[in-house]
């Protein structure tokens, strides 16, 4: 109930009216998200690539509406892009379809998102296109496959969500064609007919889609995208089992979450941390509360000690 509360508010305008303009909100999210300027999400990046993890940068926003704010967002991850290059970060980037464009046009959202890309391939630097609700999934695994075949990007990866029926079906088809997926439980308010309302099963499905993408007689790369214990525990024991080759999957987690487990992670594998940049942080930071009542509390506490 509270976590349907929660990702109803994510999207509520009035709601982000609301909670931008309180000063201990904008604090507690600063735990999951790098700050709202580049050099902040740069810094954090240089940390953690100092304790041998990856990171992948993204520059926070999502349902844009007008054509011209999307212009900003390009040249914005074209300068994240550089920067990574030119101070040698290990990263690669993150975008969001409906910052680039997606509820306004398919076109532009494809041309933004070429833009970015052959940015991308000129400093030979990954780009992952989250996956957001199941309005675009579609639409998503689409464009993503544009890229790889039409424009012949080898540098694009996307999402899938083991909360979906269709999960199962679209990572047998992804595994075919050899390609980079992040693997997560899924993170939007979905209706019942399209997704598992109870947790136990998005979970038995996570493990299922993963082991069937690992065993795959394919080049396909998993980047197995959970907090979850029982997810990395059943990961780690398919890959000792079946030793599955180091370049075939990667573990992945949000910043400010389960930092010393990303670290103990990273002796053993190819650890990437995704760190979140920028102003528009509201709906990124109430998702993360819809995740885990305790930073709920944590969040409230903090707002009683200061108000
Ligand atoms: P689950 O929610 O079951 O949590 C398991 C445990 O992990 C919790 O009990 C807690 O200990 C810890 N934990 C989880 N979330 C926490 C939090 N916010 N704060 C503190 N502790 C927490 N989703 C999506 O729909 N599209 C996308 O593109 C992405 N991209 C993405 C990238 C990466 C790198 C990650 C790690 C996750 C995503 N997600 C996402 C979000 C994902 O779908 C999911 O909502 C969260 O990862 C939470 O699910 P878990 O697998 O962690 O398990």
């Amino acid at each position: 109930m509270l976590k349907r509360l929660l990702l109803y508010l994510s999207t509520a305008t009035w709601a982000r009216n609301v909670m931008t303009k309180w000063g201990v909100a904008r604090r507690v999210a600063r735990r999951f998200v790098a700050g709202e300027m580049l050099d902040e999400a740069v810094q954090a990046t240089k940390e953690l690539n100092d304790k041998g993890i990856l990171v992948t940068l993204d520059y926070l926003g999502e349902s844009v509406a007008a054509a011209k704010d999307t212009e900003e967002v390009v040249s914005t991850y074209q300068a994240v892009l550089d920067r990574i290059h030119k101070d040698g970060l290990n990263a690669s980037v993150s975008v969001k379809l409906t910052h680039l464009g997606l509820d306004i046009s398919e076109e532009l959202c494809v041309n933004n998102v070429r833009h970015i890309l052959t940015r991308a391939k000129q400093h030979n630097i990954p780009v992952t296109i989250d996956m957001e609700s199941t309005a675009h999934t579609d639409t998503t695994l689409r464009i993503y496959r544009t890229m790889r075949d039409e424009y012949e990007f080898n540098n694009v990866g996307t999402v899938i969500q083991a909360y979906l029926y269709r999960t199962e079906k679209d990572m047998a088809d992804l595994a075919s064609e050899n390609a980079h997926i992040r693997l997560c439980k899924g993170a939007y308010l979905e209706p019942a007919d399209l997704a598992f309302p109870q947790k136990a099963d998005t979970d038995q499905n996570y493990v299922k889609v993963m082991t069937q993408y690992l065993r795959a007689n394919t080049n396909a790369y998993l980047c197995i995208a959970t907090h979850d214990e029982a997810m990395i525990v059943a990961a780690e024991k398919l890959i000792k089992e079946e030793r599955i080759a180091p370049d075939r999957f990667e573990f992945q987690m949000l910043y400010g979450v389960r930092s010393n487990r990303q670290e103990v992670l990273a002796k053993d594998y190819k650890m990437r941390v995704y760190v979140p940049f920028g102003e528009a942080w509201y709906p990124y930071f109430v998702r993360r509360l819809a995740e885990r009542p305790a930073n709920l509390w944590f969040f409230m506490k903090s707002f009683f000690r200061t108000a």
